[in-house]
């Protein structure tokens, strides 16, 4: 099973040690309490190879062995990769598997990349990391300790087998928690929120509780979806948004930036706005699941099948006075 306890033992000394008053006991509470799968899906990470490998992760997350796999492990290894399936983001290239997922994540951290601050020597909070794809990013970028909260417990064990196919590479951990079950700990240099605000039932109470995790001074990178329009332009669509039963909040630009600024904010500013296109999100063989072409009116791809503007997205930066 996964522990946590090299993390805890890894924070003890660090500015987040006051995380260990909480995070222990919530983590033991929800142990108690995991989906069905999670055992199968834990244990599959004991049959994924040991052996140390060449790591890059610059351009794309990467783990090469210097003697290749025979077919037969190649197989073995897709087979097992395959019982985490749906694979939603990444890609990943380890042991001469591409782990073609869902999402062209490198697309997102390739737009964002050149407007924020540097990440070298940062202690840095990923929220709603998913598989850990932008995490093991931020470590290419020299970031010191990457910490990721997603409560998908599929996309905890997703980590830990890239992490471990990344000669158990330390400097990144994912938590499986929400990030409303985190207390605020005004530790972290960067924090990013990248696809979740949208999924949040109360918007403005979300970016508090991302400020509260930033020190005086840090950087918010936050990217969700977004619509044309003004300052009171928001949407807030009736049941489904591109199929997903559970999006409550799509803002313009001009309204999220007011939100950021009325949660106390400084130097707000949109730094790129998008439609999401079917190169970036697809189907492909890690997943069964339906993908963006069928979220979309067959006739105008400019409309969700449910008649809302399509998927479009916005990277907005922001500062912790
Ligand atoms: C659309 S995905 C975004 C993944 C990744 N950040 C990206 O931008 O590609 C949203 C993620 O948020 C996670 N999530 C949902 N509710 C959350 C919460 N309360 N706290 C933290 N993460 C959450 C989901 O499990 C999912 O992995």
């Amino acid at each position: 099973m996964i522990n946590f306890n090299l993390f805890y033992q890894q924070i003890a000394t660090t500015n987040l040690a006051p995380w260990l008053e909480t995070l222990p006991t919530q983590l033991k509470q929800w142990e108690k309490q995991t989906h069905g799968d999670y055992a199968k899906w834990a244990k599959i990470i004991d049959f994924l190879p040991t052996a140390q490998a060449e790591v890059a992760l610059n351009e794309r997350v990467e783990a090469r062995l210097a003697t290749p796999l025979s077919a037969g492990e190649t197989q073995r290894l897709v087979y097992h990769l395959k019982q985490l399936m749906p694979w939603r983001k990444g890609p990943y290239h380890v042991h001469g598997v591409h782990i073609d997922c869902e999402w062209r994540s490198d697309f997102k951290w390739d737009r964002l990349l050149p407007h924020i601050s540097a990440l070298e020597g940062k202690t840095v909070l990923d929220v709603g990391c998913g598989s850990g794809y932008h995490m093991w990013r931020m470590i290419g970028e020299g970031a010191k300790l990457v910490v990721g909260i997603d409560p998908t417990e599929l996309f905890l064990c997703q980590f830990e087998a890239i992490r471990k196919l990344l000669n158990n590479d330390r400097r990144a951990h994912l938590i499986p928690l929400g990030i409303e079950q985190m207390q605020g700990l005004h530790a972290f240099d960067t924090v990013f929120s990248m696809g979740v605000l949208y999924h949040r039932k109360s918007p403005l109470d979300h970016l508090t509780q991302l400020k509260n995790q930033l020190v005086k001074g840090g950087e918010l990178v936050l990217e969700t979806l977004v619509i044309d329009g003004g300052i009171n332009d928001v949407l807030v669509p009736a049941e489904r948004y591109a199929k997903m039963k559970n999006v409550y909040f799509i803002p313009s630009v001009p309204a999220l930036i007011n939100w950021l600024e009325k949660c106390g904010f400084k130097d707000v500013r949109c730094v790129d706005k998008d439609f999401t296109t079917t190169e970036e999100q697809r189907k492909t063989d890690w997943l069964e699941n339906e993908s963006l072409a069928d979220f979309l009116d067959p006739t105008d791809a400019s409309k969700t099948i449910e008649g809302y503007p399509a998927p479009q997205r916005a990277v907005i930066i922001a500062r912790n006075p």
